[in-house]
């Protein structure tokens, strides 16, 4: 039985693996570059442009930090589309159609993520939040209202990286003086895990963004935080609201609960869009079990919200973008009674992944099927090296005793 189990364990390990490599080496492949886009004086106005080729077609996304941090999704039905842009128009009080891609009628699907407020509140005392008192919240960053740095220095065309980072420059209680607030870019070739917590896998169809909160200094000894996701979705599409929820947390320990708004699936093969996180944030740059922090989502707004301007979804997506797309909004919180994580080590990192088609799924690990199969398998084995001993030994039992009959 012990060899049995011994064998049963490398072998379904083996199994496993080479159906998951298989999985992988058959994924979609991608040819990725990014780019920031001058045009401006003004280090604010960063316009990045990561382009993503496959087989007839190309996903193109545009990251900015005029207005609030914004990133366009444009999925098109060709391998040369070309992205345009008119700074001047881009720049003044009414940018709609300052951004457009050619040849027009290339763009099959477009959709916008928007990250427009940082709120902050008290979330020490959880009792008297049940007892229907508002949280205490300060008054929220403005994300629109910030200063950005150059992000054209920091784009890494190996590691298909970027990072805008910004503060506030109004900044009354100097929360500022020493602290930043960054999203970090991150694109992908192909399908694949990443290698730091949250561990999120992606593919060939989908970018990273991760929230950095670096030194920001807290309003209060109990300070918790909340970041502010809007999406715009084509006419006639809406994005909901799910939870996925795994036996499984191998690759993101004591996480069993991925969370994704995604649209309405389409008739052709491009599949929905999608924004989907793990809950849970990290309170140290080094992300790990003991300082993750966990995160909470809150319902999502759909009746009548609007975008306040200025960004480039308005200037992509045009005047009417109110009246003529699908707005939803959606907080998500940090920390809750886990402690004063953030407070520790002032930082706090929270990763996201967007891009196109069904999003990706956590398949049960290797380790964890095996171990399943051990577990359920062991006692079949057993049963069964049991009724054999015991048949055994009966024969053998019969064979003694025949001669005295
Ligand atoms: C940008 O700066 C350059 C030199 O630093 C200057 O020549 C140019 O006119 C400026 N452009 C704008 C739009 O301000
Ligand atoms: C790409 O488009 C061309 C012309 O439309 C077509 O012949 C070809 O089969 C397409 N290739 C793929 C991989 O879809
Ligand atoms: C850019 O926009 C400005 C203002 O709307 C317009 O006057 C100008 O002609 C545009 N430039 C191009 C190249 O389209
Ligand atoms: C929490 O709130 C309750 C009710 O408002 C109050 O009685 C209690 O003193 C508060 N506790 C702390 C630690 O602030
Ligand atoms: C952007 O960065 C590249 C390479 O680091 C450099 O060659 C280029 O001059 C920079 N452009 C601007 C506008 O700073
Ligand atoms: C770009 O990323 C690669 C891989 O992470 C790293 O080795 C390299 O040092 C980075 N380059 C710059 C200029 O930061
Ligand atoms: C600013 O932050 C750095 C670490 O990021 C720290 O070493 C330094 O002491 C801080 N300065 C102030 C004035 O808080
Ligand atoms: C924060 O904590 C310090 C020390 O524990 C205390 O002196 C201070 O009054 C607290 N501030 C607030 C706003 O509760
Ligand atoms: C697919 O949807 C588009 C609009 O989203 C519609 O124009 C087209 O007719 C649909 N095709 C099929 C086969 O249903
Ligand atoms: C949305 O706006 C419309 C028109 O302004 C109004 O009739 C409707 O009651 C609003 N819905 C909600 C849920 O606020
Ligand atoms: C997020 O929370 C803040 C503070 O409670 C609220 O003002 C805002 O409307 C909320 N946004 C969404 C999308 O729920
Ligand atoms: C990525 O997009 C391509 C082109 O639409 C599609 O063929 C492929 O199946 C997609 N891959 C995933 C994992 O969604």
């Amino acid at each position: 039985m012990l060899e049995g189990s011994r064998l049963l364990l490398p072998g379904l390990w083996l199994l496993a693996s080479v159906s998951c490599l298989l999985g992988d080496a058959a994924g979609y492949r991608r040819k990725v570059t990014l780019q920031s886009i001058p045009g401006s004086n003004s280090s604010s106005a960063n316009l990045l442009h990561v382009r993503a080729v496959g087989r007839n077609n190309t996903l193109h996304y545009v990251w900015s930090s005029i207005g609030a941090p914004t990133v366009l999704l444009l999925y098109t039905r060709s391998e040369s589309s070309a992205l345009r842009v008119n700074w001047t128009k881009l720049l003044s009080a009414s940018p709609a159609g300052a951004i457009w891609v050619e040849p027009p009628g290339s763009v099959v699907y477009s959709t916008a993520v928007v990250f427009t407020k940082v709120f902050e509140y008290n979330g020490a005392n959880v009792s008297a939040l049940s007892k229907g008192q508002e949280e205490p919240f300060y008054p929220p960053y403005d994300l629109a209202g910030f200063s950005w740095q150059s992000v054209n220095h920091t784009v890494n065309q190996t590691a298909l990286t970027a990072k805008f980072q910004g503060v506030d420059t109004s900044d009354p209680g100097g929360a500022f003086h020493n602290g930043t607030i960054s999203f970090q870019v991150t694109a992908y070739e192909q399908g694949g895990r990443d290698g730091p917590l949250p561990r999120l896998l992606h593919t060939a169809n989908s970018s990273k963004v991760e929230f950095i909160m670096d030194n920001v200094a807290p309003r209060g000894n109990s300070s918790r935080f909340m970041l502010e996701v809007v999406t715009v979705e084509e006419k006639g599409g809406h994005k909901r609201l799910q939870s996925v929820r795994s036996i499984d947390d191998e690759y993101t320990p004591t996480i069993f609960e991925m969370a994704q708004l995604v649209s309405e699936p389409r008739n052709d093969s491009i599949g929905p869009s999608f924004f989907q996180w793990k809950t849970t944030a990290y309170g140290s740059r080094e992300a790990s079990r003991e300082n993750a922090i966990r995160c909470r989502y809150h319902p999502l707004q759909t009746a009548n919200w609007t975008l306040p301007g200025p960004s480039i979804a308005h200037a992509y997506f045009g005047e009417g973008l109110g009246r003529s797309h699908h707005i939803a909004a959606i907080n998500i919180s940090f920390g809750g009674e886990d402690g004063e994580v953030y407070a520790e080590k002032g930082y706090l990192s929270w990763s996201a992944l967007l891009g196109f088609g069904t999003p990706p799924k956590d398949a049960f690990s290797p380790l964890v099927m095996a171990i399943v199969v051990v577990a359920l398998g062991t006692p079949v084995v057993l049963l069964l090296a049991g009724s054999l001993v015991v048949l055994f030994a009966r024969r053998k039992r019969h064979s003694q005793y025949e001669p005295i009959n």
